[in-house]
């Protein structure tokens, strides 16, 4: 039966593990997944009573789904965040690498600690989560009453993998590196019918770019390098994370879809070169 014509939910029965999810664009993916029939695990590392209200929102609107804390930048975590969750769903069949952030400074002035956190967690949190779900994706195999696919990875980059940001290196080389990862995993992994790809948002309003958005001034600033001339929405990025889990997307592996309202197409140009 096609996806057209079949009547259940996208992802039913599916389980997915969607990191830094207690906020921003990451709850907003949890939630939208579970909406489509998911049992999703919330991850956060810090903010338990956030994490806690993302779950309780999933349930509300009868959804299932757990908060587990584990930063994502540290291996010990990371095993520990799987085993909880296979102990409780048996498995994972979709991946969402989304736990990220940033510390702004100009090159001069940015520390080596700055450099190093977020590079860990942004770049290092990818590999970690990434090899955890594939080693089971090829311990499992296939299900295909749940999927096409052995499994799904979905890494949140970002327009900084090809915009380059000056007063952020460190964020703009870890979404660099993201780019190259998932691609390098998606060659590697698809003879195995694992799929990854990602998602890189452009300016999407959540608390990391706050000060880009929540003045109207901030705002009109911004909206110069939106050609679609609005600020993208947390579910904006929710509803291609629904599509690239599911099996309406069977082919793609190892793209990089930019959901920024044009901000990749050079604003700058658009009066002439
Ligand atoms: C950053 C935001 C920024 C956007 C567009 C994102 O990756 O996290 O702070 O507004 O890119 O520049």
């Amino acid at each position: 039966m096609s996806l057209t014509e079949t009547r259940e939910p996208l992802l039913k029965g599916q389980r997915a593990l969607v990191t830094g999810a207690s906020s921003g664009i990451g709850a907003a993916i949890a939630k939208a997944l579970a909406a489509a029939g998911a049992k999703v695990v919330v991850n956060y590392a810090g903010g338990a009573q956030r994490a806690q209200t993302v779950v309780a929102q999933i349930q509300a609107n009868g959804g299932e789904a757990m908060a587990i804390c584990a930063d994502v930048s540290r291996e010990e975590d990371v095993e520990a965040m799987f085993v909880q969750m296979f102990a409780a769903w048996d498995s994972i069949d979709i991946l969402v690498n989304n736990a990220g952030l940033q510390k702004d400074a100009p090159l001069v002035e940015m520390s080596l600690a700055d450099w190093r956190q977020v590079i860990d967690i942004n770049l290092t949190g990818q590999f970690l989560c990434s090899r955890a779900a594939a080693r089971e994706f090829l311990h499992r195999g296939i299900a295909p009453e749940l999927s096409r696919a052995t499994g799904k990875i979905i890494c949140m980059s970002s327009v900084h993998d090809v915009i380059p940001w000056a007063g952020h290196a460190n964020y703009a080389a870890s979404k660099g590196g993201v780019s190259l990862l998932m691609k390098t995993l998606a060659q590697e992994l698809a003879p195995q019918r694992i799929r990854v790809n990602a998602i890189s948002p452009g300016a999407i309003k959540t608390p990391i770019n706050a000060a880009a958005w929540s003045t109207p001034a901030a705002e009109a600033d911004l909206l110069k390098l939106i050609p679609y001339r609005r600020v993208g929405e947390p579910d904006d990025i929710a509803q291609a994370a629904v599509w690239l889990a599911s099996d309406a997307s069977d082919y793609v592996t190892g793209a990089t879809l930019y959901v920024d309202g044009g901000m990749t197409l050079y604003p700058g140009f658009d009066q002439g070169g």
